[in-house]
């Protein structure tokens, strides 16, 4: 069984994703992380060097390289909802969770890393302000089921998915 993470920079998809990966004991994957390993580059210099829509590309090939695994917990990047057919290949892969965090909130979670491209503008509020607004329906059309993180641990969040799995026995 799988369960996949989806949701905007800042909503906790990592942290949640091995909390949960750790208590039911399965693999814990992230869709930065593999395309990373697979590129030898970080995503800020693959964004630098062959910008967004390249990114885009990758993260629809690791998809596909995922359908022969099983047991994961997979958090994606915020931005992969922006693909439907992304959002099929999830939904192939096991139920599709979104962890929702109002824009104030993800910019406290954010405001001191420097590893998010899109978020090294002049004004990063506006950015998570804009770019949430713009991916909102799409974030919650994907979603067989929704947590809205502001103010509850990693720990009682993946106890809330681990309960809604259960709850549909998936
Ligand atoms: C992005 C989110 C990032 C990463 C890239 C683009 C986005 O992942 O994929 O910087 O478009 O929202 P996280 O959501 O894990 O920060």
């Amino acid at each position: 069984m799988n369960i996949i993470l989806i949701g905007f920079m800042g909503s906790g998809k990592t942290v949640v994703g091995k909390e949960l990966a750790a208590k039911l004991g399965v693999d814990f994957l992230d869709t930065d992380e593999l395309i990373e390993k697979t590129e030898g580059r970080t995503i800020s210099e693959i964004f630098k060097a062959d910008g967004e829509e390249y990114f885009r590309q990758l993260e629809t090939e690791v998809l596909k390289t995922l359908k022969d695994y099983d047991n994961f917990i997979l958090a994606t990047g915020g931005g992969i909802i922006l693909k439907e057919g992304n959002i099929a290949a999830l939904k192939t892969l096991g139920p599709v969770i979104l962890l929702w965090a109002d824009p104030a909130v993800v910019y406290e979670r954010v405001k001191n890393e420097a590893h998010r491209p899109l978020l090294q503008v002049a004004d990063p509020k506006a950015e998570i302000i804009k770019r949430l607004a713009a991916r909102s329906e799409k974030y919650h059309q994907a979603a067989d089921h929704k947590i809205d993180t502001s103010g509850q641990s990693p720990e009682q969040i993946g106890e809330e998915i681990i309960q809604w799995v259960r709850s549909k026995s998936i």
